[in-house]
């Protein structure tokens, strides 16, 4: 029997999606989750990146892993770093979900972390997400369901992906070697503004949706106030900080040259998505 490729975050926002689409090439999956429940139909196995007495039976019978760090973590280094020299150790091919913009400067952590993946001998596809369009049905949905979206965007606009198009990205980078060794850069078709993603929204949800930009302060001072945690809430602050000088509005033909499909656009992503914006 070949062996399986490991999925972490397999339950997530690209972690399902990709776990989906893997099966449907007929590839053997172990799906990681905190539960180990099956995912898709995919053997699942219980792995939790804060316990490492978890890993190692997670990478049994392995030889590529989808690498991520779940939402809500702040250390990446410290957490994935072990991840990822257990694969190293193991020979097995590493695609690393790494994030938008972090190849502008060698310190930030998220690129160390790439560095480390790069030099390490083992085949490697790093792929960099953008903002992700699914945001708006998680982080933001209480804003949605409220008619206001306050983020501290300014008049930024960025290139929103959809998750399903990260993991249409992530399954060819797994079952193919012609892209192993390189960086991809994953966006969306086109630039978009937070008071036009809510405009569209609005018409999505049929109610009114506005766009109110605000500080960090205020930005902080709401997300913990529903129960974020101040460091993570901080973060989230903290990234949007290129947003507002632009750099998250390139828009790149990456998720075509892995997939052949253009990615899909807002619109599409919020038609799809209406039951879980309105939920
Ligand atoms: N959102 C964005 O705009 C954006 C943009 C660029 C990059 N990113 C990066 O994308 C990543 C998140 O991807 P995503 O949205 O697909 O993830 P996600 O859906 O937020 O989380 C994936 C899964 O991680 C699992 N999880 C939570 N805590 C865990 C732990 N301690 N150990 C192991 N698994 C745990 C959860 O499943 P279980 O409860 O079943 O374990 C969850 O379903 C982050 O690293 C983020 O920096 C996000």
């Amino acid at each position: 029997m070949s062996a399986k490729i490991l999925v972490l975050g397999a339950g997530g926002n690209v972690g399902r999606p990709l776990v989906k689409a893997l099966r449907a090439q007929g590839e053997p999956v172990k799906a990681a989750t905190r539960s180990g429940a099956a995912v898709e139909g995919a053997e699942g196995v219980v792995f939790d990146i804060a316990n490492p007495a978890t890993h190692a039976a997670a990478f049994e019978g392995v030889d590529r892993a989808y690498v991520m760090l779940p939402a809500g973590h702040v250390r990446a280094q410290e957490l994935l770093m072990p991840v990822v020299n257990a694969l190293v150790a193991r020979k097995i091919k590493i695609v690393f979900q790494s994030v938008f913009g972090v190849d502008a400067d060698d310190s930030i952590p998220y690129r160390q972390i790439e560095l480390a993946i790069e030099r390490s001998g083992v085949p490697f596809v790093i792929l960099r997400p953008n903002w992700f369009a699914d945001n708006f049905h998680t982080y933001w949905k209480a804003g949605v369901d409220h008619g206001v979206i306050a983020v501290p965007a300014a008049q930024g606009k960025s290139s929103f992906i959809d998750a399903r198009d990260i993991a249409a990205s992530a399954a060819t980078a797994l079952t193919s070697e012609r892209f192993d060794g390189k960086a991809f850069n994953l966006t969306g078709p086109e630039a978009v503004g937070y008071a036009d993603a809510a405009a569209w929204l609005s018409e999505v949800v049929g109610k009114p949706v506005a766009y109110q930009a605000t500080d960090d302060a205020s930005f902080i001072a709401l997300l913990t106030g529903a129960g974020v945690a101040h460091d993570y809430a901080s973060f989230l602050a903290s990234i949007f900080h290129p947003v507002r000088e632009g750099w998250t509005a390139a828009v790149t033909d990456h998720v075509q040259q892995l997939t052949g499909q253009k990615p899909r656009d807002l619109r599409r992503y919020a038609l799809d998505h209406a039951a879980d914006l309105k939920a």
